[in-house]
């Protein structure tokens, strides 16, 4: 890198710091097999917690698939910057702040055809240029897999508090989530913990349970691998077409087993009852999951009891 190259990359780098000083919890969520329901998990907490009374934004870091703004109904959101270099996320309700990649976009067909490095420049430019504000959450959706957006995440925030992992029960989900476990612990990212979603199909009629996905994989995994399991979402079959038509699930009226679960997990996260137990602490040379690198640590913490 050239010496002004390097500057501005500095110059960026303490950008981001100030900003993610002003944000109290900084969760990305990431899972290993795609389709799972990361960006349904992401928009579904973000509103609870609003629902709760925090002030969120939400960090759509899918730059090839930026469904966030859909899922949110504020799809005809724009690019807005005052001074043509920090921009203003588009607010869908009050105390909720979105960026995503799609209010940049003229044509919502067009393909973003990127390498690793323009992906990382363009994560680097949401986190330290735009006015999130004070917040009490960023959450943070990432892409399948371990690739470069989660890099990125993970190494150009400092303190991050933690990841969420998704998966479904099915087998080959959960094999490629025990990945995205093990990407945390090698990252020193502490595990918030794991959501199994698509949990058995809820019929709308008879309100018979069936496991198109199995039951329990998820909650499974966790045992093994000693992280914390947040809760089970079952499918459910109004929940796509609302996601479709940027409404909001957890207030839909009627009953749904799936906005009950999804509400339950958001209190858990926010009354900081999970907490990762699980760095990799040979990797860090660290103690494990300090309680001022993780927000989410309360006194119920099971890690924090060992210390
Ligand atoms: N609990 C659920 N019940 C019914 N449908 C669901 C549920 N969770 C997610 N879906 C649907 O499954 C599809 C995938 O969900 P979503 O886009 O949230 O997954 P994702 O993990 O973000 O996918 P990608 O890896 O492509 O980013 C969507 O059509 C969504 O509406
Ligand atoms: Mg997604």
């Amino acid at each position: 890198m050239a010496d002004n190259q390097m500057d501005e990359y500095e110059a960026q780098s303490q950008r981001i710091r100030e900003r993610m000083d002003r944000i109290g919890r900084k969760i990305m969520i990431m899972s290993g097999k795609g389709g799972v329901g990361k960006t349904t998990v992401t928009v579904n907490l973000a509103n609870a917690l609003v629902d709760m009374g925090c002030r969120v934004g939400v960090l759509d870091t899918d730059l090839h698939g930026p469904n966030v703004a859909v899922m949110f109904g504020c799809r005809d959101g724009e690019l807005m910057s005052e001074d043509g270099h920090t921009f203003i996320p588009v607010k869908p309700r009050e105390n909720l702040s979105v960026m995503s990649l799609a209010f940049a976009l003229e044509d919502p067909d067009a393909p973003v055809i990127w390498r690793g490095s323009l992906k990382n420049s363009a994560i680097r430019q949401f986190l330290g240029d735009v006015e999130w504000g004070d917040l009490d959450y960023l959450l943070i959706d990432t892409p399948p897999g371990t690739g470069d957006e989660q890099l990125t995440v993970c190494q150009s925030i400092p303190e991050l508090t933690g990841s969420i992992i998704v998966t479904t029960p099915q087998e080959v989900a959960v094999l490629d989530a025990r990945r995205s476990v093990n990407f945390s612990r090698k990252l020193g990212v502490a595990i918030i913990g794991v959501i199994e979603n698509m949990s058995g199909l809820v019929c709308p009629n008879c309100g018979f349970e069936i496991p198109i996905f199995g039951k329990g994989g998820g909650k499974r995994m966790c045992q093994d691998m000693h992280v914390p399991f947040l809760g089970a979402i079952p499918m459910e079959a109004g929940l796509p077409n609302a996601e479709d038509k940027g409404k909001e699930w957890i207030t839909e009226p009627g009953v749904h087993p799936s906005a009950e679960a999804l509400k339950a997990i958001a209190n858990e996260i926010n009354n900081g009852t999970a907490c990762s137990t699980s760095r990799d602490t040979s990797f860090l040379g660290t103690p494990s999951c300090k309680p001022s690198a993780c927000a989410s640590c309360t006194s119920n913490c099971p890690s924090r009891k060992k210390q």
